[in-house]
């Protein structure tokens, strides 16, 4: 296959991989979590970066992992505990990941949940 180069083809993976990734889990910043204790107080940066992590290890099996603001933050509750049994998740560990996503799928101007 003349002029095909799979160095080429890998860095490009390579790169459209970094560019598809980065937004969908940004690092938890304070502003993450200083949202998070208006709707769950007590919550600290450790419980968001625990949902976050549970996020990409146990959702990434059977689908792509979905960017948090494709759903609503009141949408995000339903969907995980849908997929509890499939993910074989325990109720802290689906509970963490919904923290996690409610809390980066709440648009960041908005005043704080009731
Ligand atoms: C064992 C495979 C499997 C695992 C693991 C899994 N899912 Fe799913 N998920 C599916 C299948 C199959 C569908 C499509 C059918 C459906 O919607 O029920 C789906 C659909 C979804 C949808 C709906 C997508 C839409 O278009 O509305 C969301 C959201 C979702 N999964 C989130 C998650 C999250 C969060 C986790 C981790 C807690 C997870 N999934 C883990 C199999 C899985």
């Amino acid at each position: 296959m003349p002029g095909f180069s799979w160095a080429r083809t890998s860095s490009l993976a390579a790169v459209l991989l970094t560019a598809a990734c980065a937004p969908l889990l940004a690092p938890v910043s304070q502003a993450d979590v200083a949202r998070a204790q208006a709707r769950f107080p007590g919550t600290t940066t450790a419980d968001l970066e625990h949902g976050r992590a549970l996020y990409a290890v146990k959702c990434t099996g059977c689908h792509a992992l979905e960017p948090a603001t494709r759903h609503r933050p009141d949408e995000w509750p339903d969907e995980v505990n849908r997929m509890l049994r499939s993910a074989h998740l325990d109720r802290g560990e689906a509970d963490a990941i919904i923290r996690y996503l409610v809390v980066s799928s709440t648009p960041t101007d908005a005043t704080p949940l009731r």
